[in-house]
């Protein structure tokens, strides 16, 4: 293979049914952020392109061509052929994300599941009888409600879970009966195309599935402000997301954006396993996943133990080219953001805390896995959201006070709590403002059959098929009179 030519060959974007090898401003390459190796060519789409997908996707549903039927057998048949191809899509994923391939392997079986469950909910999701006769405005009268596709739905998706977090978009939408649009991260289309290229050869009618690729922040906003789009769908960075939101108005617009998780650490507990998992959860992906492990508060009576059992494992992970079958931590999606990384691990120290371990980068953008103890409220580590290989440990003395600063955060996604009181851990699951509060697991857990999304500035969705096809459809009460 030569340098210039493409690990993957793909046909293009998808619109109405067709699939197009250019966009309005060309073709953009998709370059591996490790060494940046040709991953692909795709299309350079634009506001234009944009238009042309949305349209097609309404003229879709007024098509009504994709019943109900057809749309399990193709969720079903899409878990079965991804489950097929777990390794080809991992490769993609982790060529064009520098995620590890035995995490990118993870994801790719995620996906399998996230199809799966979207099948199942397409079976049996239904509306309700309403007992219209219990009043007297209501009586001989029969009611029930429907529940009808909100309309074309457009889905914004982020570079760190290429695929799964596209299907946690499209197969609610497909269940739900919406037609979609789906812009991709700019700098991981490929699996993203894959998983359409698999629809399209499954025999979705035109117009149901769109993708439109490249163009970063035009295509979206021209997406998301779209008349004819009526549900946007975006995972990525809160400034983004809300401002998404404002521009449009008269939109549901649901959010599913970053946090900086807390996880406390109690005593008594079992602190090992919560060491043991905290130096994966706060490193996989190089910390780019929105619930990866950040802020660690550990009872003063366990933390000695705790670093120690925590610091080697952070040291013997594997560092290095993301398709290496044993690297545990590979580049970030970007050099600007390896080197934001050096600032506020700066920023940090200067602060008053303790480098424990990493805090530099080395080849390739891979920034050593990094755990500062003790960073002052105020710094950046500790108040935003890092999506990088660091995290801070800080030492506190009353389980209250831990709860406090774990809730001190403008974000509120998932938080962990490892703990052997039942008494403490019912009364985490009730002071802490987040979207899932997990007893004796870290906050990065995720299955993808549970509702998922946060609350402040985290967002104001929940996903996992059945949460997402409740918000992609409403609900049309039908009365019979006699
Ligand atoms: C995310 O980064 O929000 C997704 C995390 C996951 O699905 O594990």
């Amino acid at each position: 293979m030569t340098a210039n030519e493409p690990r993957f060959h793909l046909p293009g974007m998808l619109i109405g049914g067709e699939w197009t090898p250019t966009g309005e401003n060309g073709q953009a390459e998709v370059r591996a952020p490790y060494d940046g190796a040709l991953v692909a060519r795709v299309p350079a789409g634009g506001p234009r392109d944009v238009d042309r997908a949305v349209r097609a996707a309404a003229e879709a549903l007024r098509r009504d061509d994709f019943p109900r039927s057809d749309r399990v057998r193709v969720l079903e048949q899409t878990a079965a052929a991804l489950n097929d191809r777990r390794d080809h899509f991992a490769r993609a994923i982790a060529l064009e994300s520098a995620k590890p391939l035995k995490t990118a392997r993870v994801e790719a079986a995620r996906a399998v599941e996230t199809f799966a469950f979207a099948a199942a909910e397409a079976r049996t999701f239904t509306g309700d009888v309403v007992p219209m006769d219990a009043t007297p405005p209501g009586a001989h009268k029969t009611g029930f409600t429907l529940r009808v596709p909100v309309g074309v739905v457009a889905a914004i998706s982020p570079f760190n879970f290429p695929l799964n977090l596209v299907a946690h978009k499209v197969a609610p939408a497909i269940a739900a009966g919406c037609p979609v649009v789906l812009k991709p991260a700019s700098q991981t289309p490929v699996s993203a195309l894959l998983l359409a290229e698999l629809l399209d050869g499954l025999g979705v009618p035109a117009g149901w599935i769109n993708v439109v690729t490249g163009g970063g922040g035009t295509v979206g906003d021209a997406l998301a402000t779209h008349d004819d789009v009526a549900y946007v769908t975006f995972t990525g960075s809160a400034e983004v997301g809300w401002a998404m939101a404002a521009k449009a108005p008269r939109k549901k617009v649901r959010l599913e954006l970053g946090s900086n998780s807390p996880l406390i650490v109690d005593s008594p507990s079992d602190w090992q396993t919560a060491a043991s998992k905290v130096s994966m959860a706060g490193f996989a992906h190089a910390g780019q996943s929105c619930i990866s492990t950040q802020r660690v508060y550990v009872h003063r009576g366990i933390a000695g133990g705790f670093l120690d059992e925590l610091l080697p494992r952070v040291e013997d992970l594997r560092l290095g080219d993301p398709m290496d079958e044993h690297t545990d931590v590979s580049c970030l999606i970007t050099r600007d953001d390896t080197a934001r990384m050096k600032e506020w691990v700066n920023e940090a120290v200067a602060g008053g805390a303790k480098l424990l371990t990493g805090g530099e980068a080395i080849d390739h953008g891979v920034f050593r896995p990094t755990v500062l103890e003790g960073p002052p409220a105020g710094t950046r580590v500790q108040c935003e959201e890092i999506f990088g290989p660091i995290i801070t440990v800080t030492r506190y003395d009353d389980f209250d006070e831990a709860l406090q600063m774990a809730d001190e955060s403008r974000y509120g996604l998932q938080a962990g709590v490892f703990t052997t009181d039942l008494g403490k851990a019912l009364k985490a699951a009730r002071s802490l403002h987040f979207g899932g509060v997990l007893i004796n697991d870290v906050p990065t857990s995720r299955a993808d059959q549970q509702p998922y999304g946060g609350v402040r500035d985290s967002g104001n969705t929940r996903e996992g098929p059945a949460y997402a096809i409740q918000e992609m459809t409403e609900t049309r009460l039908i009365t019979l009179q006699p």
